[in-house]
């Protein structure tokens, strides 16, 4: 955790010292306060004597690192299951884990993005999906992790997760269908998804999305929009005119590398699949890696990768 410190009795303003955001305090020797980072130590607002008898970190005591994180609880939530237990089964559970906070945050991003197009925000749009696409990468480059596991360590725990699948993930549908990938057919083929999700999900089929949100933009600008040959030829103009429509070309290529990075993603998942369980079908019943090559095609904006042949 970095920058961001919670508000409310983090130090400094009451002329008590900063408190770091994480990790452990660092030391001072007893009795003398600790300095900031810049080497100035920490000035003490005005009329409020300084506190005595009190080392760094003791004081406040309303709000911690632990219990600001939630740290008992999102610690307490990687459950192996396999008996006997299986090494593994800890970095398979937390890769996971790792994947949906971060999924969760793109959600929030996203959306965000999608409210700002909407707004004419323009400049926010592209700020929030710059972190979108910084995030992506991340997740491709997470897979790695996950394939330091051998194939015969993945077995002693496999069967135990079965028929769990990231196929039901929620969060990874919504991400599909709020960037424009809307295909309510998964809605069908989801297998024990709670009533909270399909709500979601629901509503991420009949919300706009990114997609929607763009369109509405060029509209806006007078450009026509009437099925995909227009637009089609909406984003040619666009394209041959980076005077006039500087904002609207930007963002559009904000949005095919979120789409490239997406499709990155599943290209790199299927090979740690064929990697690690060759052509055994998956634990969500699908064929496994056959179903997840025809899946790696797919695109979220397939009108900006077909105006490249027309410029
Ligand atoms: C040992 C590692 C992994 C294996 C062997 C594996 C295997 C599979 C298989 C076979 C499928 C197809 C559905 C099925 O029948 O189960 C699938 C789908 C999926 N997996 Fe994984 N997976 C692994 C790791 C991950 C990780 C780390 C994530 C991160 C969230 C993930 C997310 C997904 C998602 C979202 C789908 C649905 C993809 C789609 O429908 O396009 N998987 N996985």
């Amino acid at each position: 955790m970095g920058g961001d410190v919670p508000r409310g009795g983090t130090g400094g303003s009451d002329g008590s010292p900063p408190r770091a955001a994480g990790g452990s305090p660092p030391r001072a020797a007893a009795g003398s306060p600790p300095r900031a980072a810049g080497g100035s130590p920490p000035r003490a607002a005005a009329g409020s004597p300084p506190r005595a008898g009190r080392r760094f970190g003791e004081e406040g005591g309303l709000l911690t690192y632990g219990a600001y994180l939630r740290l008992p609880e999102l610690l307490s939530q990687q459950v192996p299951q396999a008996d006997p237990p299986a090494h593994d089964e800890l970095l398979f559970i937390t890769v996971h884990q790792a994947y949906e906070l971060w999924f969760k945050q793109l959600l929030h991003e996203i959306e965000a993005a999608r409210d700002a197009m909407s707004g004419g925000e323009l400049w926010r749009a592209q700020h929030l999906l710059h972190r979108v696409q910084v995030i992506e990468r991340l997740l491709v480059e997470q897979v790695e992790v996950l394939e330091t596991m051998t194939p015969q360590d993945f077995l002693e725990f496999r069967s135990s997760l079965a028929p769990a699948s990231g196929f039901q993930s929620a969060q990874f549908r919504e991400l599909e269908f709020l960037s424009g990938a809307k295909d309510p057919n998964f809605l069908a083929r989801f297998r024990g998804l709670t009533e909270a999700e399909r709500l979601r999900l629901k509503r991420r089929l009949a919300e706009p999305g990114l997609w929607d949100a763009y369109v509405a933009l060029l509209a806006e600008r007078g450009l026509g929009v009437d099925g995909d040959d227009q637009i089609l030829r909406s984003l040619v103009a666009v394209a041959r005119d980076r005077v006039r429509y500087g904002d609207l070309w930007r963002l559009a290529e904000d949005l095919i590398s979120h789409d490239e990075i997406a499709a990155l993603w599943r290209a790199r998942h299927v090979q740690m699949v064929e990697r690690q369980i060759g052509t055994k079908s998956g634990t969500g019943g699908s064929t496994g890696a056959p179903y997840l090559r025809e899946r790696v095609p797919l695109r979220y904006y397939p009108l900006l990768w077909e105006l490249r042949a027309r410029l």
